[in-house]
């Protein structure tokens, strides 16, 4: 039995650190784990503008305690009127890709694309700026079903930009379906997927075990049990188009306990634990190291990083919560023991 992992620095390839004192509170433990994140653009009002990705892409490097060395990657918020010269400004200020969010899918989302065709100018920049579009995958028709809105886009929406724009790199963010697994598995070298450590454990029973459990829900919301079982298949065939991405999303506990609750788990204190959980319980430890910190810089033309992270078989209590601005933010698993821990 393995109990000790040394892998090669991973890189967290979704991930909503939030801004200001909440956002202080959070980059410390991403910085831990990872060399670097992609560093999703929701905020209110949204990050839509070059200038405006610099700005916070220096917040959080401030946030970054002495010592650990963390770059974040920047993103663009699309909206139907970004302009498309914004590209070139955002190509040059090292923004790395915008966020498609269809308008209203999820966590401020409002300002996001009510259609993609009009945004058919900035994709085209992008595919010749060589900018990545990462994708929301869910339609917003509130005619589909809330469980099939990601397999309904991959007809409505994904085929056809695809077709319209075959070199333009997509990821398709934090799949949760089997569909949208063999899709990318089939879609050629252009297309690659995140996966994040709560859809590889979890099936939607985990939402309503003993009662309706905030903490468990997110979007696009955990499907069935055949769908996590794709996933899984999916993050340790080796395929080079799937990649960690933690689609960590802080919120207060308090908005999470509440009549209507924010979608979001919070799994950045203990992200790589969680995907060792996965890959170790799937008999796969041997292909977390590349999943972790090997596709995602290949898919992104980037070197890997240097240096290690180890983890070690050894029992280690989540806290229950953790301080979050002047709120408390309660991790995925708080209270519960986890079986691996980051060492160093
Ligand atoms: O669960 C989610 N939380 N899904 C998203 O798409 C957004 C995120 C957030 O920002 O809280
Ligand atoms: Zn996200």
């Amino acid at each position: 039995m393995t109990d000790t992992l040394t892998l090669t620095r991973p890189d967290d390839w979704h991930l909503h650190v939030r801004d200001g004192a909440a956002m202080a509170a959070v980059v410390p433990a991403t910085a831990r784990q990872f060399g670097r994140a992609i560093i999703m653009p929701n905020l209110r009002p949204p990050i839509t503008t070059a200038a405006a990705a610099a700005a916070y892409r220096d917040r959080i490097a401030a946030a970054v305690p002495a010592g650990l060395d963390f770059t974040p990657l920047m993103t663009l918020y699309l909206t139907d009127n970004l302009p498309a010269d914004e590209i070139t400004r955002a190509a040059e200020a090292g923004v790395v890709a915008l966020k498609l969010y269809p308008a209203g899918a999820t966590t401020n989302s409002d300002a996001g694309v009510t259609d993609i065709r009009k945004t058919y100018p900035v994709l085209e920049a992008m595919q010749r700026a060589g900018l990545k579009l990462l994708v929301h995958g869910e339609v917003t028709d509130p005619a589909v079903d809330l469980f099939d809105r990601e397999a309904v886009f991959i007809d409505r929406v994904m085929r056809p930009l695809r077709a319209d724009f075959p070199e333009l790199k997509v990821v398709f963010e934090h799949i949760t379906t089997k569909e949208a697994a063999q899709y990318v598995a089939e879609a050629g070298p252009f297309t690659a997927a995140t996966l994040t450590a709560h859809h590889l454990l979890y099936n939607r029973n985990a939402i309503f075990l003993g009662g309706l459990r905030p903490h468990y829900y997110c979007l696009p919301v955990l499907k069935r049990e055949v769908h996590r079982q794709a996933l899984l298949a999916a993050a340790t065939s080796g395929s080079d188009r799937f990649f960690l991405g933690t689609d960590s999303a802080p919120h207060a506990a308090a908005l999470k306990e509440a009549s209507v609750c924010g979608a979001g788990c919070y799994t950045a204190l203990s992200a790589l634990e969680l995907y060792a959980e996965v890959f170790d319980a799937a008999g796969a430890l041997d292909k977390l190291e590349a999943f972790a910190s090997h596709h995602g810089p290949a898919y992104y033309g980037l070197p890997r990083n240097t240096g290690t992270v180890t983890l070690r078989r050894e029992p280690y209590t989540l806290p229950e919560a953790v301080p979050f601005g002047d709120a408390l933010l309660k991790p995925l698993r708080g209270g519960e023991t986890l079986a691996w821990r980051q060492t160093v």
